[in-house]
């Protein structure tokens, strides 16, 4: 059988959208395989999952670096893995432009809203604010400008009457645990057999 798409996943935080692409990578029927996990924060806990499960990590901290320092080592890690796609879950910084050109559709994020609504931050305070009736997620092709590129999939949830900004998040990261690895696998699925 023919090597499954090298997958890369850059995370900043808990990494529980990167824990659910790697678990659902370690079934026989997967799309894709998790090559390396890396991140800008050194004591990211998603880091931890990734060692657990065998996965190769990096780790190169933003601080003391210019924004093309820091992706040009993050990027070196990308090479030396033999990664054919980055999946950023959580990633907290912006990738320059360059990068992101490098990579032009091979690089997917997700992103806490309905998108085109809510780009940037405090997503689901907006969306509770403006009265909205679903808040969700969205998997995107990942472009210079931020939260713009191709939606890919979402996955909704209603916003109850009772909503705060915490829950609703809570109920929306569950959300995007289905919806991610079934985005990455259909997307490299596809670019494979075009
Ligand atoms: C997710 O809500 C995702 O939409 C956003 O960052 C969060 C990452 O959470 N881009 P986790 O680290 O995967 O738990």
């Amino acid at each position: 059988m023919a090597e499954k798409p090298r997958i890369a996943i850059f995370i900043s935080g808990s990494g529980t959208n990167m824990a659910a692409l790697l678990y659902a990578s370690l079934l026989d029927n997967s799309h894709y395989q998790v090559v390396l996990v890396a991140s800008n924060i050194p004591d990211a806990a998603g880091l931890e999952i990734a060692r657990a499960e065998g996965v190769e990590t990096f780790v190169h901290s933003h601080k003391g670096h210019s924004r093309e320092a820091h992706d040009a080592a993050m990027e070196a890690a990308l090479i030396g893995a033999e990664t054919e796609y980055l999946v950023l879950a959580g990633y907290m910084r912006i990738l320059s432009d360059e990068f992101v050109r490098r990579w032009e559709g091979r690089i997917l994020n997700i992103h806490p809203s309905l998108l085109p609504k809510y780009k940037g931050l405090d997503t689901f305070a907006r969306a509770i604010a403006a009265g909205d009736s679903h808040a969700g997620a969205s998997v995107h092709v990942v472009t210079p400008e931020l939260d713009a590129g191709e939606v890919l999939a979402q996955a909704r949830v209603t916003i109850r009457g009772s909503e705060t900004p915490g829950s609703l998040a809570e109920r929306v990261k569950y959300a995007e645990h289905q919806l991610y690895p079934r985005a990455v696998a259909d997307y490299v699925s596809a670019r494979k057999a075009s």
